[in-house]
């Protein structure tokens, strides 16, 4: 008896810690909510979630009240007198068939209508940006102005865009949560996902995610959109569309070969500036990559990389193969993300590592460490190679080949 008693009083104190808990989870920052909507996609949605949540609600107390009350009203009593046995009640069936059907009717109608206005086509004049998942990395193109990056998309404020999703391999999902989503990226068919970020924004940063499970690096296929003023916007797609160029040179001497090799490289040069990109001082905590190096790969401290030695190394490698850098015309593969402005980019390996000369080194020496399942091989010089389960060596890249080629990659802004 006594126990209980101490449970009876217990129960409401854990009940309020409870409570406060769960209130307390509602403040804060949370990056990746999707109770924030910035897009009318993202409030269509939410106003749905809440209009259900609503009527679901009101139901679930009526039915629980109502189940309370037959508990307390008709629990034993001790006598043996046996109680009024019915059998069918045609009032009561016609009661309970009417009232979830009006409730169906309510919950339907919006239902519905948001799922009819959320899958029409998107207005005249969106923005097309060509979404294609690949394993585990995001590929975005913009028709409209010949521009193909990767793992971070530009978008501007006030205007809808349209991504058009498609899979170069498996099912994806293509999910941006303060923004809108998700939709699944399916083989051999194309879905579309369209909305307008709210006019009245700031430049800002966004997560997004693969809501897919797509194999083993599925956690490591995210992405960034980056929200920007319509000017910014603009800049930074003059800065893409140009070709790769030499826009800083790192060291004062440069191999004459390298320099008559690629003439258009090094003319068109500093002069017309990058091109907007945001800022990296001004990317959120939670939108920078935090994972360190794993164990497995290191590379010699202090080697300084030339630029044009690396382009030589880069466009006579395996790299050409995949990569593709406008500008350069050995590099034209397009299985692997293209490079042409990789140095505008704030992190690699599909927002795993930040872009960072020494993550870049790890990268390309051993990516199959860096990041599981990866198809991009193993390039370091007497590096194991996870996958293949053996170690490179004839043809692998030694850490000063590799430097140079960061110091190439570093200047491609
Ligand atoms: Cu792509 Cu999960």
């Amino acid at each position: 008896m006594k126990g209980t008693d101490r449970l009876r009083r217990l129960a409401p104190l854990a009940m309020t810690v409870l409570l406060a808990l769960a209130a307390g989870a509602c403040s804060g920052n949370h990056p990746n909510t999707t109770f924030s909507p910035h897009t009318e996609l993202g409030r269509d949605i939410d106003a749905l979630w809440n209009r259900l949540l609503l009527l679901g609600t009101i139901v679930f107390v009526l039915v629980e009240a109502a189940l309370v009350v037959v508990i307390l009203r008709y629990r034993h009593v001790d006598d043996d007198t046996r109680p009024p046995q019915t059998h069918g009640s045609t009032k009561l069936e016609i009661l309970w068939t009417l009232i979830p059907a009006i409730i169906l009717v309510f919950i339907a109608i919006p239902t519905v209508r948001t799922i009819f206005k959320t899958q029409a086509n998107s207005p005249h004049g969106s923005l097309n940006v060509e979404v294609t998942g690949h394993q585990w990395w995001w590929e975005f193109k913009y028709p409209e102005y010949g521009i193909t990056t990767a793992n971070e998309v530009y978008i501007p404020t006030g205007r809808t865009v349209n991504f058009t999703l498609r899979s170069a391999d498996v099912i994806h999902s293509f999910w941006t949560p303060q923004l809108g989503g998700k939709r699944d990226v399916v083989t051999n068919r194309t879905n579309f996902l369209w909305y307008t970020p709210d006019s009245a924004m700031e430049a800002s940063v966004w997560n997004g995610f693969c809501a897919e499970y797509c194999g083993t690096s599925h956690a490591n296929m995210k992405f960034r959109v980056f929200t920007v003023k319509p000017d910014q916007f603009a800049s930074w797609v003059a800065g893409q569309k140009r070709p790769a160029v030499f826009g800083a040179t790192p060291t004062p001497a440069q191999p004459a070969s390298a320099a008559s090799s690629t003439p258009q490289m090094m003319t068109a040069a500093a002069a017309e500036g990058e091109g907007f990109i945001f800022p990296r001082e001004k990317i959120p905590e939670w939108a920078v990559p935090h994972a360190g190096p794993p164990a497995g790969v290191t590379f010699t401290a202090g080697l300084t990389g030339n630029a044009h030695r690396g382009m030589e190394v880069f466009s006579g490698s395996a790299c050409i193969g995949c990569h593709a850098i406008a500008g350069n015309p050995a590099a034209m593969g397009t299985t692997a993300p293209n490079l042409t402005h990789i140095a505008s980019r704030s992190s690699i390996a599909a927002g795993l590592y930040p872009n960072t000369a020494a993550y870049l080194a790890l990268w390309i020496k051993n990516a199959r460490v860096m990041k599981p399942g990866v198809i991009m091989p193993t390039l370091g010089k007497d590096q194991y190679d996870p996958v293949l389960k053996t170690t490179v060596t004839t043809g692998g890249l030694t850490d000063q080949q590799i430097a140079d080629i960061v110091a190439y990659l570093s200047v491609l802004k």
